[in-house]
């Protein structure tokens, strides 16, 4: 059976794909009265199971002086968000999502060993596998998008980015969740370049994707200031902006455009503020100011608008190689800067539930605001502790619905420490297959939380150090040290035992 909103006039029934139906009202338009069912469609309050509900703290790190948190946790976002709504509802200013697209694939990771592109001998990093295809997809995001919303401030935004395969189902969905009068934009990133495979298919090349932009409540600008971007201006050999005039009075370059839709009233005004350009023949032109940067440089200034292609949103294969965490899927950290920057201020809380390689918590951690993660892969909770240890001033804390498994990897590696000074010891780890770890720390068990002292791991493609020196405070017995030790598949926990030459 098909739900809808019925009148007298017959609707308009449109397939949105298989079994899939959005039923809408004849003279309405799509945002404004319209539902997406679908077969297993459940409007059932969200059940917690109890049993999944404990979140224990595992670990705690801490480098340099941080002012705000970042949480990263490991568990179904399901159960995960349903916690944090009863814990801290309506309390995140910013929430950005890149779930799975409903693409029918399996992802991996690289990062282990350092290369650039996965193979299909990389392990996996999750899949994007549905049964029911994208009936099962919306089955699975339709929950996580309502306990989302609980979540917001009352002037919070969420962003979910999608691509061609589900952005119209997700659209109309959360249409419905935030309500229609809460859609703010639909802003198109440039995923890749018009070249290649994409180029030369049936179809124009598919290099965008989608973010859905939602607000909790209508109305207000974002809350760090409309993102914008500035483009420097090639010279002439005389130095001065091409193509540009010189305004005397205010002693600065400046461009035109056309009056365009401008009514004469508002060209009265611009005129009255010196904006308006007339050519010999008298043509009115608006005038546009360059701007002179820090390094002398004329930059032309203008706001975002929902065309994201520009350099400072360029794909991952664009950016700077140590930046690349080798996570099949992987965004850039640019896209995230503009996001966070314009959605929120610095001490604003960040969340979101589809970590993966963590690129939003680590961007919201570096510019000043607290954040959270979320993913159910131990691939993404061990790349981003890595990546956060890697910001020179961040304190974070890795939680788990249920304890990371101590899963009995590789028994044969051990960890020893030698006393080589009043307060300094040496930790070593050693094995037959030491080679294969890609990441370890020294930490101490503090209430059950692993409480990190130093930590190290392959940030692309370096070899880790399979010895450490480490000024422990008095305080710290060196036989109460646990070492957690990552290899490509697994992670473990090792007790320290003194090594052999120890009295
Ligand atoms: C597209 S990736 C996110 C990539 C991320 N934006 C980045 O820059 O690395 C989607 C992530 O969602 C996670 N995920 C999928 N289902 C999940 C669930 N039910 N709960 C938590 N995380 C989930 C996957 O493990 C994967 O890491």
């Amino acid at each position: 059976m098909w739900v809808g909103e019925r009148t007298t006039i017959p609707p308009y029934r449109a397939a949105a794909g298989d079994g899939i139906r959005i039923i809408i009202n004849r003279f309405m338009s799509i945002t404004d009265n319209s539902r997406l069912t679908w077969p297993g469609r459940s409007d059932r309050p969200i059940q917690a199971d109890p049993s999944m509900l404990v979140i224990a703290r595992c670990e705690h790190h801490r480098v340099g002086q941080p002012s705000t948190t970042t949480r990263l946790i490991h568990g179904d976002n399901l159960c995960v968000l349903q916690r944090l709504v009863a814990e801290r509802p309506k309390s995140v200013a910013c929430i950005y999502i890149d779930p799975p697209f409903g693409i029918g694939t399996v992802f991996r990771t690289s990062h282990a060993t350092g290369t650039r592109d996965t193979t299909t001998s990389d392990p996996i990093a999750y899949r994007d596998q549905w049964s029911g295809g994208i009936e099962g997809y919306l089955s699975f995001m339709h929950p996580r998008l309502i306990l989302l919303r609980e979540l917001l401030t009352s002037d919070g935004v969420i962003f979910v980015h999608c691509d061609w395969r589900a952005n119209a189902h997700l659209r109309i969905l959360m249409g419905e969740v935030f309500g229609p009068e809460n859609f703010r934009n639909e802003i198109l990133w440039r995923r890749a370049p018009n070249l290649g495979k994409q180029a030369a298919s049936n179809q124009l090349g598919r290099t965008f994707e989608s973010i859905l932009l939602f607000s909790r409540n209508p109305g207000k600008a974002l809350r760090g200031g409309h993102p914008e971007i500035t483009t420097p201006y090639p010279l002439t050999r005389a130095g001065h902006p091409k193509g540009c005039f010189f305004d005397e009075l205010r002693a600065c370059w400046y461009t035109t455009a056309p009056r365009g839709d401008y009514t004469d009233d508002s060209i009265a005004r611009l005129e009255a503020d010196g904006r308006i350009h007339r050519s010999a023949s008298g043509t009115v032109y608006i005038k546009y100011f360059l701007e002179q940067a820090a390094d002398g440089c004329w930059v032309k200034r203008q706001r975002v608008d929902t065309l994201w292609d520009d350099s400072a949103v360029r794909p991952l294969r664009h950016r700077p190689k140590s930046e690349d965490m080798g996570y099949d899927t992987q965004k850039p950290e640019g896209l995230l800067e503009r996001i966070v920057s314009w959605a929120t201020l610095p001490g604003d809380t960040v969340l979101d539930a589809f970590n993966g390689s963590g690129t939003t918590i680590t961007v919201a951690s570096k510019l000043g605001r607290n954040a959270i993660g979320i993913d159910v892969g131990d691939a993404s909770i061990s790349i981003t502790r890595r990546r956060l240890r890697e910001i020179p001033n961040v304190e974070f804390t890795i939680d788990a619905l249920h304890q990371v498994p101590e899963k009995a990897c590789n028994s044969e590696l051990q960890a020893t420490f030698k006393s080589i000074g009043e307060s300094t010891v040496q930790v070593d780890i050693s094995g037959p297959n030491v080679q294969d770890v890609t990441a370890w720390g020294v930490g101490c068990d503090v209430n059950g939380v692993w409480e990190c002292l130093w930590y190290s791991g392959i940030l692309r493609s370096s070899e880790v150090a399979k010895s450490v020196e480490l000024d422990i405070s008095s305080d710290i017995a060196p036989d109460r040290l646990i070492v957690h030790v990552e290899t490509q598949k697994n992670q473990t926990r090792l007790s320290v035992t003194p090594s052999p030459e120890m009295p």
